[in-house]
């Protein structure tokens, strides 16, 4: 169905408003690719990489994302695509189509609370980000030492107002690029933002080439060192895979509904994974080679980009100007998400209450914005609130990473694989008799059994 006709299968359906459409197939893949590209790979992937021993890590990273994540970004724009509305509207009704329980609502509501719950404090951290590249460009980390930079990070997360301001600022960049609308604004600002990282990140490796560890960066990422490897680090592995991949959260669904019949869901998902690894890896590729030339730990956890990498931007000559480009990307990988993670919420809003585009996402924003104060303020004034032995934000963040993300996902895979017709899924995708059989075997046993391996050792 084109834009234009299922556009107007709405309205003859009752509804008043129009559902917006990716502008193109390219707007589509670069707005998912934007999604997928975030914190997860730029900040996150390189730690857990550090911290998970190297290499090992990686290889079974890829493998859960070819066998299991695959398969569930494509159950969920699947799903998306057929229902062609927020995800809970899309979730009941597909169900009802399907002579399948009014619960399969719950997948949608979990998703849709999921992708908010993260962006509350998805936001936290973007706006670390961008008080660093404010601390980055005005020399703050010149000359400072390994004290220093701990100190300028503590302090930072010390200061409630400084975080309030900078948590504001990017959640008001992300509710004003959403509030512009899908192929307007989400689209639109991933087709500038993401030609930007790429550029950014590619000028990164190419100072890694010159620092001389370079060798040793792709040793430390590529050579496996598989008595490294153990359950907790494929269970990491996979939550990553999850994580990186944005789904389980809704917003998946959500780009589906989008989506018209023109565009072949299996290709498109290959396109997303293969660029979201080559981006983690890249940005492996261009934080490791600083990391070892400077004589620094690649395990300092999440502090690595934030305390660690500011040290080497300190001392190496050039280091302003790579410190002001490395948070500029960080930014522009983390907004190009914090909008899809907005993006359930407000079509939810839209299409149930009377509140148009702009209405909708300020309100959805102003939510997530708020609950983000109690998550920053976990770091300082609340920090001994504790809820199950937790602060706000690692709730906020193990409740998502751990119990919803996992549960939605296996709910889109499970509903995909076992729900719906399999003759129609078939020609969804487009596949052939023995391509489906393979795709049967990853969706309806590989993906799920992983998940819910998983799901099993998480709890
Ligand atoms: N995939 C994003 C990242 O790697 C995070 C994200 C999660 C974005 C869920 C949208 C939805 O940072």
């Amino acid at each position: 169905m084109s834009g234009i006709q299922s556009a107007t299968a709405t309205m003859a359906a009752g509804a008043v408003k129009v559902h917006d459409h990716w502008s193109s197939r390219m707007g589509f893949i670069i707005a998912a690719v934007g999604s997928a590209v975030g914190l997860g790979n730029i900040w996150k992937f390189p730690y857990m990489v550090g911290q998970s021993g190297g290499a090992a890590f990686v290889l079974v990273y890829l493998a859960c994302i070819a066998l299991i994540g695959l398969p569930i970004i494509v159950a969920e724009w699947l799903i998306g695509r057929r229902g062609q509305k927020n995800p809970v509207n899309t979730m009941v009704e597909l169900a009802k189509k399907n002579g399948r329980s009014r619960n399969w609502a719950l997948l949608g509501i979990g998703g849709t609370l999921a992708a908010f719950l993260i962006l509350s404090f998805y936001s936290v951290i973007g706006g670390w980000a961008v008080s660093y590249l404010v601390e980055a460009g005005t020399g703050s980390f010149s000359g400072i030492d390994k004290d220093a930079a701990g100190a300028l990070f503590n302090g930072l997360l010390a200061d409630p107002a400084k975080l309030l301001l900078w948590h504001s600022v990017f959640m008001a960049l992300t509710i004003g690029v959403v509030a512009m609308g899908v192929s307007g604004g989400l689209e639109r600002a991933t087709k500038i933002l993401m030609p930007a990282l790429g550029v950014i990140l590619l000028i990164m490796v190419g100072y890694g080439m010159t620092t001389g560890s370079f060798g040793a960066a792709a040793s430390y990422l590529f050579t496996p060192d598989w008595s490294k490897l153990n359950s907790g680090v494929v269970l990491a592995a996979l939550g990553h895979a999850f994580f990186t991949l944005s789904l389980g959260m809704g917003v998946m669904i959500a780009y589906g509904s989008y989506l018209g019949q023109d565009i072949n869901l299996l290709r498109a998902a290959r396109t997303v994974a293969i660029s979201d690894t080559v981006i983690a890896l890249g940005a492996g590729m261009a934080i490791f080679p600083i990391v070892f030339a400077n004589g620094l730990d690649p395990a300092a956890g999440p502090g690595l980009v934030f305390v660690t990498l500011p040290l080497a931007f300190g001392k190496i000559s050039g280091g302003l100007i790579l410190g002001v480009m490395f948070f500029a990307l960080l930014i522009f990988a983390a907004l190009t998400s914090s909008i899809s993670l907005l993006e359930p919420a407000v079509e939810l809003l839209e299409e149930r209450t009377p509140l148009g585009r702009v209405g909708a996402t300020v309100v959805a924003g102003l939510a997530t914005w708020a609950l983000g104060i109690a998550a920053l303020l976990s770091f300082n004034e609340w920090s001994n609130v504790l809820i199950f032995g937790q602060n706000i934000f690692d709730l906020l963040d193990k409740l998502t990473s751990k119990f919803m993300l996992p549960l939605c996902g296996l709910g889109a895979i499970v509903f995909v694989a076992w729900c719906l017709d399999r003759e129609s899924v078939r020609k969804d995708l487009g596949l052939g008799t023995t391509g489906f059989r393979l795709w049967n075997l990853l969706a309806r046993y590989v993906a799920p059994i992983g998940v819910l391996a998983v799901f099993w050792n998480s709890l």
